[in-house]
């Protein structure tokens, strides 16, 4: 197996770097505390060519590969999980969903400004009562010939306000359940959408969430994404690629807080010794390691299978249980070593434990991610070893 990365992944990893450890880390906090939406860091983001960045060069990405993108995350999560969030429901929710699924016209309007950054995605598929049950959604879309008529409400919508192109699942038919799905390009200024308040989270919160009201929006049917009924398989499709993403911005948020934990107990001493002599710190900081290091292998086994165009389902659930378990066991581990300094703001670890839930959260809870591996072992058909 050979575990090498090229000239080009190497130089992907080192943009990402340079850039969150020079710039994004000045404001960090700032961000955090006011919930401000980052549209500085994103253009400059978008003229690296990091909103498109597994886009073909034909439709204005930057054609790179998923183990490229798993790496630049990472990079940024270290530093800010929230604007990795932005980048990774624009990259491989909305764009990638549209790059699968798009007519060539569809690609042209609306991917091709998505993959250059010059525009926003958001991906509309949780409702207030489906969640996890996404098959269960109740937002409806009346067929009217040559447009639909969309009413509904959808929840917690990363890049909701920010967004200009919405990646939206309704309901045709009740009875139908998954069958009865479909997928629309909604375009956010449509008449009849009103957003609900700014979600004032836990943590990633300079990514802005809120619900979306649909009432009444007229969709012309040259929007809509395949055909009728099509829209489950689509999300279940595109959440598979875009939970490589959720474990890569894991991986990031557990990789910054050991970094911080690492420097912190090679100068902090106790009782005549930096802290790192003491077996109990050194062992912790051995732990997080290893599961960083197991998370990452994970992660870049979904993106090679994703690359190599071999089935990745399996792979990307289990890359994304792990890294977010890893990602909130080791920032808690960071806390504890930092003691009082990790309970406050300016060493950013506790930002990092907050940011981390989150992980375990959306695109899939640990526990959706634990049912598609049962389910996947149970077939006999996943794409991991067992
Ligand atoms: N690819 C293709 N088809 C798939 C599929 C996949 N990955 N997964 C399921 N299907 C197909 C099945 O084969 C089945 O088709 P047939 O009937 O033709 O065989 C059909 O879809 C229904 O499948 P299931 O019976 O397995 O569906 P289910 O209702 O039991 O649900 C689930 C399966 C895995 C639990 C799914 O509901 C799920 O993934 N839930 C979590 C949803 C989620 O991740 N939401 C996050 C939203 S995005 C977000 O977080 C917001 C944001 O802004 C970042």
């Amino acid at each position: 197996m050979d575990f090498s990365l090229s000239e080009e992944q190497l130089m992907i990893r080192q943009t990402a770097r340079d850039y969150a450890q020079r710039e994004l880390i000045k404001d960090a906090i700032e961000r955090d505390e006011t919930s401000r939406f980052p549209t500085e860091h994103i253009r400059k983001l978008a003229s690296f060519g990091f909103m498109g960045m597994l886009v073909d060069p034909a439709y204005g990405g930057s054609g790179l590969d998923t183990i490229s993108y798993v790496m630049a995350i990472e990079e940024l999560s270290k530093i800010d999980a929230s604007i990795a969030t932005i980048i990774s429901v624009n990259n491989s929710l909305v764009c990638h969903g549209l790059e699968q699924f798009g007519t060539e016209e569809q690609k042209q309007k609306y991917l091709v400004p998505l993959a250059k950054g010059d525009k926003i995605g958001a991906f509309l598929l949780s409702e207030p009562g489906a969640g996890s049950d996404a098959a269960s959604q109740m937002t409806m879309a009346k067929d009217h010939g040559d447009h639909f008529i969309i009413n509904g409400v959808k929840s917690w919508i990363t890049n909701a306000s920010s967004a200009t192109f919405y990646l939206l699942f309704a309901q045709t038919d009740v009875k139908q359940r998954d069958k009865g799905i479909c997928a629309f390009i909604v375009e956010k200024d449509t008449d009849g959408i009103t957003l609900g308040p700014h979600e004032n989270k836990m943590g990633m919160r300079s990514s802005d969430t809120h619900s979306v009201n649909l009432n009444d929006v007229i969709v012309p049917r040259e929007n809509m994404l395949g055909a009728i009924g099509d829209g489950f398989k689509m999300a279940m499709q595109i959440l598979e690629s875009g939970r490589i993403g959720i474990a890569a911005q894991a991986l990031g948020i557990a990789g910054g807080a050991h970094e911080i934990a690492l420097n912190y107990a090679q100068e902090r001493k106790t009782f005549g010794t930096e802290i790192i002599n003491h077996q109990a710190i050194a062992f912790k900081l051995a732990d997080m390691a290893a599961a960083i290091e197991t998370a990452r292998l994970l992660c870049f086994k979904a993106a090679w299978l994703k690359d190599n165009n071999k089935p990745f389902g399996t792979a990307s659930a289990m890359a994304k249980l792990v890294a977010s378990d890893t990602a909130m066991k080791v920032t808690t581990e960071a806390v504890q070593i930092l003691g009082g300094y990790g309970y406050v703001k300016e060493y950013h670890v506790e930002r990092l434990m907050r940011d981390a839930k989150l992980t375990q959260i959306y695109e899939g809870t640990s526990e959706i991610q634990r049912l598609i591996l049962a389910r996947s072992m149970k077939k006999k058909s996943g794409d991991i070893f067992i």
